[in-house]
This record gives C-alpha cells, sequence and structure tokens, in this order.
C-alpha cells in the first residue's frame, strides 16, 4: 500500500497534488512520501514480530537521502552500508553506529578504519584477504571488530542474473564448503572476535523458496560451526524481499509471510537476527515525475517522448524492470505506445508497445514505485543534471536534494594549462 492516490482525479502525494510540486522544481523529479516509507518499515517489522530483538538494519543503497534516512532513524531503523561514503550518510543522518553493519566484497584500509573509529555493530566480511585486512587494521588501532563471514550457499535466487547474488559462480562471500575452514582460520586472527554468520542472495525475489533453501544451509552451517568451538550470535539474513513493480505479475510474499518462514526456519537457532531490507522500505515510497515532451507518431507505434531518460532512472535500460506509468491527470482513455526519454540510445526507453493512459505534450506522468534504486542510481549521462528530490509529509513538502544548475556540471570540470 502506498500514499499515491488520485482525489479530484488528479494524482497526489499524500495530501500534496504532484502538479503542485512538478510547477514549484520542474521535471523529472523525485517525489517521496514519508507516510509511505513508515508504513513499510512498520509492516516489516510487524512481519518479524515473533522474533526476539531483530535488528532491521535499512539497506542504504536502496535508497541513501539524508531525509529519508532520518525518518527511518526516528522509528529506529539500523542500517546496513557498502562503502565509508552510505557508513558517514548514515551516521549523519542520525543511525547510531550500534546498529550499523558493513557489507561488500570491496572493503578498502581506508573504510575498514572509519568504521572502526565509529565502532560499528559488524562487519560482514567477504573472504580471507579481507579478514586479514581487517585484522592488521583493528591490531594497530587498538580496537575489537565484531565479524561475521558471508556464505555464499549457492542458491538460485530465481530474479534478474544481474542482480542476483548467491550462486556459487558470483563473486559474492565465502564458498558454503568452506565455510568451516574460513572460520577456524578467522578464529586465530587477533583483532577479530566471530559474532556471526551473514547471508544475501539476491535482489526482488518474489518467492520464498529460495531464501528458505538458504536459510535452511545456513542453520546447518550454524550448527557445525557451534560444535567447532565458534561462537555464533548473530544470523544476518540479508535484504532481498521482493515488491509488486507489473501489477499483471503475482503479488511477491508479504513481510509478514516472510517473517512467519524465517520465524520456522531458524526458530531453534539461538541467535539475534539481523536483516538488510532495502527495496521492500523504500521502492514503493517513491514516483518519478515526469512531463510529456511530445507525442511522435513512428512508423509501427506512437512514442510519448518524455523529460525522464534513463539517466535519472536506469532499471528498465539495466535489468528490463516494468514500472507502472500513471497520469497525473488520467483522461479515462488509453493508448498503446512506447514511453521512451530525450537520451541518444534505443535503450533509452521506459515501456514499449505498453497500454497507458493517454497523454499529450505537456502532461505530467508518474513512475510508481520508484523510490528504491532510482534517484541514487541517477548519472548526468547526456549532460542532464542530477534529478531533484521531494519529501511529502501529509499537506508539507519541502526539496531533499535541489536540481544542480547546468553551471555547476561545467564548472566541475577543469581544462589544464598546457590545454588553454
Ligand atoms: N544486503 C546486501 C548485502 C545487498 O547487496 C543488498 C542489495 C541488500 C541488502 C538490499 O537488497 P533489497 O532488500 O533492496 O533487495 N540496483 C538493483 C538492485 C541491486 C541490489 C544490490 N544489493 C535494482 O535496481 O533492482
Amino acid at each position: 500500500m502506498d500514499h499515491f492516490n488520485l482525489r479530484n482525479g488528479e494524482l497526489h502525494a499524500e495530501d500534496v497534488p504532484l502538479a503542485a510540486i512538478a510547477d514549484a522544481v520542474g521535471t523529472p523529479v523525485y517525489v517521496y512520501s514519508r507516510a509511505t516509507l513508515e508504513r513499510h518499515l512498520q509492516v516489516f517489522r510487524e512481519g518479524l514480530s515473533g522474533l526476539d530483538d531483530p535488528l532491521i538494519a535499512y539497506s542504504v543503497k536502496a535508497n541513501p537521502n539524508a531525509a529519508l534516512l532520518a525518518v527511518l532513524a526516528k522509528q529506529g531503523a539500523g542500517a546496513d552500508v557498502v562503502s565509508a561514503g552510505e557508513l558517514l550518510r548514515a551516521v549523519a543522518a542520525g543511525i547510531p553506529a550500534g546498529k550499523i553493519v558493513f557489507s561488500g566484497v570491496g572493503k578498502t584500509a581506508a573504510e575498514m578504519r572509519i568504521a572502526l573509529e565509529h565502532g560499528i555493530y559488524q562487519f560482514n566480511l567477504e573472504s580471507e584477504p579481507e579478514a586479514e585486512m581487517l585484522s592488521a587494521i583493528a591490531v594497530q588501532m587498538g580496537k575489537i571488530a565484531n565479524v561475521a563471514y558471508r556464505i555464499n550457499p549457492d542458491v538460485d535466487a530465481l530474479t534478474h542474473a544481474k542482480i542476483s547474488t548467491g550462486k556459487a559462480e558470483n563473486k559474492f562471500g565465502i564458498p558454503y564448503e568452506s565455510s568451516l575452514v574460513a572460520y577456524a582460520a578467522l578464529a586465530r586472527m587477533p583483532g577479530l572476535r566471530i559474532q556471526g554468520v551473514d547471508v544475501h542472495i539476491g535482489s526482488q525475489l518474489t518467492t520464498l523458496a529460495p531464501f528458505e533453501a538458504a536459510f535452511s544451509r545456513l542453520g546447518v552451517l550454524i550448527g557445525q560451526l557451534r560444535e567447532a568451538g565458534h561462537s555464533i550470535e548473530t544470523a544476518d539474513l540479508g535484504g532481498g524481499l521482493g515488491v509488486p513493480y507489473d501489477p499483471s505479475e503475482p503479488l511477491p510474499p508479504s513481510p509478514a509471510e516472510y517473517g512467519a518462514m524465517v520465524q520456522r526456519i531458524t526458530a531453534r537457532w539461538n541467535v539475534r537476527l539481523l536483516f538488510e531490507p532495502g527495496r521492500v522500505i523504500a521502492g514503493n515510497a517513491g514516483v518519478l515525475l515526469s512531463r510529456v515532451i511530445r507525442v511522435k507518431q513512428g512508423a509501427t507505434q506512437p512514442f510519448v517522448i518524455v523529460d525522464a531518460a534513463m539517466n535519472d532512472l536506469v532499471r528498465p535500460a539495466m535489468y528490463e524492470a516494468w514500472h507502472d506509468i500513471r497520469a497525473v491527470r488520467p483522461r479515462n482513455s488509453q493508448i498503446t505506445a512506447s514511453v521512451v526519454g530525450p537520451i541518444c540510445e534505443t535503450g533509452d526507453s521506459f515501456a514499449s508497445g505498453r497500454t497507458i493512459d493517454a497523454v499529450e505534450a505537456d502532461d505530467l506522468i508518474a513512475f510508481a514505485t520508484a523510490g528504491a534504486y532510482g534517484a541514487n542510481m541517477a548519472t548526468t549521462y547526456n549532460s542532464r543534471p542530477l534529478v531533484p528530490e521531494v519529501l511529502v509529509s501529509g499537506d508539507k513538502w519541502a526539496i531533499v536534494r535541489a536540481r544542480p544548475p547546468i553551471e555547476a556540471l561545467i564548472a566541475g570540470d577543469s581544462i589544464p594549462d598546457w590545454v588553454r
């Protein structure tokens, strides 16, 4: 459920007409709903209500805007970060270091130092060389790092290949079969304290079976690790729960169904469970608002050319992703068309041959479910300034990231003297 609804024939974010935001800020612009964001965290938390003191570490990469992080921090969320940048943004927005886990396959020495200085809750390590590096740095700094190994369970998440992370051939984690040997070596490294285990098999999962397979394997491993004398206090189950994008597809499992499955599988683990949800928290809390530049009749079909492009929302170009397209002032008629951006690539397309609300030049449209992996993956390709972001709460709204002037883009480069 979200708070983007038609009122008096006009699409609103909570109590604010999207057209008012478009008029004031210009388009394209991301618009987020605070009530939706809070509700999704709440629903996820309720889904886990049968568990003892779980840590919900919001995956910052889904949407790292400070205003959104601050909303989630106020609701008690922790953070899953994958870079020093994400770590510092989370801390700056009020998420305590004691609720932060650091994931990622390529943590650098500098990033490890920053995380150790802040005293984060857990490092999720992905290889022995990485563990050795952290060990040396922790010893140097006189600190103890709480660590887990991310285990690659060799499970197919049945999602898009580019966001599937838990198969043996993927770059992530320690191969399942090597886990016991890896933990034995970890236990001998000074400066590290083994705290738990970790798994994350992919994103936008639309069935529970792959989670269940991965978690079951992790459960077996926890038993083996304890038998080998390791103390396992936490199990991080990662993120990955999918959200509905295409209304013609079956609904993904709800947080309640996910939580019930987790409770069943982990009933005897005797650990604190950690979760790293990203998309399920932020996805439906945002839309990308765009204006139709013109409608062009192609040889085989009409093209609706809009002022948002693949540099603003790359998911369709990158993952063939579906985002629902809604007219902000629907006319109760429909057209079948391709919806494309102005960028000079055929891949700059949001939908082809799709039946959508009929639109004309100057109409506003909204790409739904764009709160996660939207603004944060934007670029300035084709020298288009980064897309701005707005947060709505009730009848209030504010720009939470302004559109930079084109002059800033130009001023960002410098021409060496020896070229001038
Ligand atoms: N934990 C780890 C270690 C991750 O790598 C990710 C996402 C998450 C948690 C959060 O996953 P979520 O709950 O959001 O599924 N750009 C892609 C998605 C990439 C996901 C990367 N890792 C997209 O637009 O679909």
